[in-house]
């Protein structure tokens, strides 16, 4: 029987070390102790942007980039989108199961019963710039929301664990709209605990100044799938960034803030955003031509193209295109479509694309259903943000519970200066 190890020969020394396999993975402590000097701190691995290092286990979800798989505790994203709704799936993601009728509608109730917002905290949206940018506006609301819960900061209690991140995903939806309500000098819209997870979005968002609102079931439909679509994709970026700053033990208000600032960044959740303004810029299909050629010149980037997992079609991405027909049907064509359709079937046979296997994401097609919504473009990473908190706070939970987790704090490889002196001003 083959061993479980590795045999690493260090040929500055001739000496061997044997080093144990995890899960395909060897523990990066092991390398410490290949040394050319007794003293030395010993080796380690070098991997700027974690291209390739596992940080954690996780049994939430999972991504196969080669064959274009994602499943949530073990559930194919299709079938969620197909079969379940935004509450089901958020269960399934926080306990790893999805609900019984009983379970399900206490998980609802409770959701409900935490997605208002603190009476003045209203006034909190009136501070900011009205064109000011939604995402600067969530991420700090988000971590505004936590001083108006103190309790948040006691995470070694696990029912209350969950009290906060049912605030956090409940009212990720009030924040978005009343953020939106407040730079439209609308008055904001209670939620409704008679709608769905999207349903009550779309009416906080759009009723008119006295809360009427007629919700398209189709269009609330197509929004509950993108909400699942967005709910949690492993360790991305925002996730990372949810967990180093988690690791800290900081409470969860904070701890999302800065993953949702981390997926405001353009080449992540930001580029739904940059997908329309590229579109916008590109304007017809007969400028799709010199518009790739700068791409490939490295001008500029194809946004909502490529992606550090998947080197097969983005899933959500697959799914988000077979949706956009329909809401498009009702809510108007937009021309968008036509420049994003030749763009993809241009870019998938030009070779620059498929040797570096950049594919469409999740972000290629989804700004153009979020306009259709009605949906201001500058919301698109808000939209982004609300589903992806139940992810976060999933992740983030499953650190706390993690023996084998620590502060996060990485090494280095310093090449700056030795020791010198300091000088006088007059002498540099
Ligand atoms: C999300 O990680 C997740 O799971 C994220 C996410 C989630 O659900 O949380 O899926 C959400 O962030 C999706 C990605 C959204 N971002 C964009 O659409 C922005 C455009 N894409 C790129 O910036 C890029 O593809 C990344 C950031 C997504 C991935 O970057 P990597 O893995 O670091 O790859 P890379 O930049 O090293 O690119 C490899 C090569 C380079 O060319 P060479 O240097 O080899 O010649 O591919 C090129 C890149 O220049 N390349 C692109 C490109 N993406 C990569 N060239 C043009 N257009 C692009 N979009």
């Amino acid at each position: 029987m083959a061993k479980e190890t590795l045999t690493i020969k260090d040929n500055r020394t001739e000496q061997e070390y044997e080093v144990p396999i995890w899960e395909d993975t060897i523990p990066a402590m092991e390398l410490r102790q290949i040394k050319v000097n007794e003293g030395d701190f010993g080796m380690m691995s070098f991997d700027p942007g974690f291209k390739n290092t596992a940080t954690t286990e996780s049994t939430i979800t999972l991504v196969d980039g080669a064959n274009g798989i994602l499943r949530y505790r073990g559930y194919p994203i299709d079938q969620l989108c197909e079969k379940s709704d935004s509450f089901e799936s958020a269960y399934l993601i926080q306990y790893g199961e999805l609900p019984t009728k009983e379970e399900y509608d206490k998980w609802v109730g409770d959701l409900k019963a935490r997605a208002s917002l603190p009476e003045n905290f209203k006034a909190f949206f009136k501070a900011f710039e009205k064109d000011g940018h939604p995402m600067g506006k969530f991420i700090a609301s988000v971590a505004a929301l936590g001083t108006f819960n103190p309790t948040g900061s006691d995470i070694e209690n696990v029912a209350n664990r969950v009290e906060h991140v049912q605030r956090l995903f409940a009212s990720a939806p009030t924040l978005a709209a009343y953020s939106y309500r407040n730079s439209q000098d609308l008055p904001y819209v209670e939620p409704d605990p008679e709608l769905s997870y999207a349903g009550n979005f779309l009416k906080m968002m759009f009723a008119d100044k006295d809360g009427n609102y007629e919700l398209n079931p189709a269009l609330e439909e197509a929004l509950d799938i993108l909400f699942i679509l967005h709910m949690d994709h492993e360790q991305n970026c925002g996730t990372n960034a949810m967990r180093s700053i988690g690791s800290s033990h900081v409470d969860p208000y904070s701890a999302m803030a800065g993953a949702a600032a981390a997926l405001y960044g353009p080449l992540h959740g930001g580029a739904n955003e940059a997908v329309l303004r590229m579109l916008t810029k590109i304007g017809d299909v007969s400028n799709i031509p010199a518009f790739l050629e700068g791409v490939k010149a490295g001008k500029e980037k194809l946004m909502g193209f490529g992606h550090r997992v998947y080197k097969n079609y983005d899933p959500r991405a697959r799914i988000i295109k077979s949706h956009a027909d329909e809401v498009f049907k009702i809510a108007g064509a937009n021309p968008l479509l036509d420049i994003a359709l030749e763009l993809e079937k241009i870019a998938l046979n030009e070779d620059y694309f498929a040797k570096r296997k950049l594919y469409p994401n999740v972000d290629f097609y989804s700004g153009m259903i979020y306009q259709a919504l009605g949906i201001p473009r500058a919301m698109f990473t808000v939209m982004f943000a609300i589903p992806r908190s139940i992810g976060w706070l999933a992740q983030w939970q499953e650190l706390l519970n993690d023996p084998l987790q620590k502060i996060a704090r990485p090494r280095q490889v310093y090449l700056g200066e030795g020791e010198r002196s300091y000088k006088e001003i007059e002498q540099r």
